[in-house]
């Protein structure tokens, strides 16, 4: 299991970056994908020392171009791939009636577009491998609210893009996932809270309690949580759960 490789994409940071550090483990390459370099060094240490060898390729997602250049490089100095775990994300969260065209394509050309792209380019060293894919989605996808518009809706499209890849990957051998975070503590969530803080005009810390009381949690994920699903999704123990969208969120879809 050891010999593996593993791209994880949104490395810099979150849930992307506790991601990378965790599968170190399990892995023996991390393929490490952020535009940020610094913050993309520090994991690249934290993976060192979890025993397994870094690669960071700085790359925007939202170029069309990105997905063969971290394929290629990571052919290029690693000669597999295993998985692929598409985490990277940063959908504006603007009213509906105030988003511009522009802020919506962004916003789906990375996180969808993104992962779309990435997969399909890796695909057929996944068939090679036989390996695994997760996509990440989120529970705004069961939830759409005018104020997060868009990334419920490229969440709910990131389920059904997983469906199909892994309908393709029943015929080719891979296995496809999507996961779905509750509300998890990053840099993505306290800039989430900040904005909510000033249109309750209530303070950030009043705003993080208001959170959990409104949304009828105990307390916030920790990005370590996610990763450890991720881990165990493409572990062998998970080798026959495919298709599937995983929510791990400490209970805040309320609906069965
Ligand atoms: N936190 C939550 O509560 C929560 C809940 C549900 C779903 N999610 C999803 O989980 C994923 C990770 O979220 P997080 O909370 O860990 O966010 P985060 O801390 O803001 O991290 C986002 C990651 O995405 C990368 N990224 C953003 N734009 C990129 C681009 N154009 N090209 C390449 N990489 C890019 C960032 O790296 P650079 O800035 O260095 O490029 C960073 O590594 C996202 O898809 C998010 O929608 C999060």
């Amino acid at each position: 299991m050891k010999n593996r490789i593993a791209i994880v994409t949104g490395a810099s940071a979150g849930i992307g970056a506790a991601t990378a550090v965790r599968l170190a483990k399990d892995f023996a390459g991390l393929v490490l994908i952020a535009r940020r370099e610094e913050e993309l060094k520090i994991t690249a240490e934290a993976v060192k020392a979890a025993g397994a060898e870094p690669l960071i390729i700085q790359a925007d997602l939202r170029r069309a171009a990105a997905a063969e250049q971290v394929v290629d490089k990571t052919i290029e100095r690693f000669r597999q791939i295993d998985a692929v775990i598409n985490i990277a994300g940063a959908v504006p969260q603007i009213h509906l009636f105030e988003m511009t065209d522009e802020q919506w394509n962004d916003g789906a050309e990375m996180k969808l577009h993104g992962a779309r792209r990435l997969t399909i380019k890796a695909w057929p060293y996944l068939k090679a491998s036989k390996g695994s894919v997760v996509l990440t989605s989120g529970n705004s996808a069961e939830a759409p609210k005018p104020g997060f518009a868009a990334v419920a809706t490229i969440n709910a499209a990131i389920v059904a893009l997983a469906k199909a890849f892994a309908e393709q990957g029943i015929i080719d051998g891979v296995q496809v996932n999507s996961i779905l975070p509750g509300p998890v503590m990053s840099n993505r969530r306290i800039s989430f809270l900040k904005k909510w803080s000033e249109a309750n005009q209530i303070s950030l810390d009043e705003a993080k309690a208001k959170f959990l009381v409104e949304a009828h949690i105990e307390r916030y994920g920790e990005p370590e949580e996610i990763a450890e699903l991720v881990a165990f999704l493409i572990s062998p123990a998970a080798k026959w759960m495919t298709g599937t969208a995983v929510r791990m969120d400490g209970g805040e879809v309320k609906g069965i």
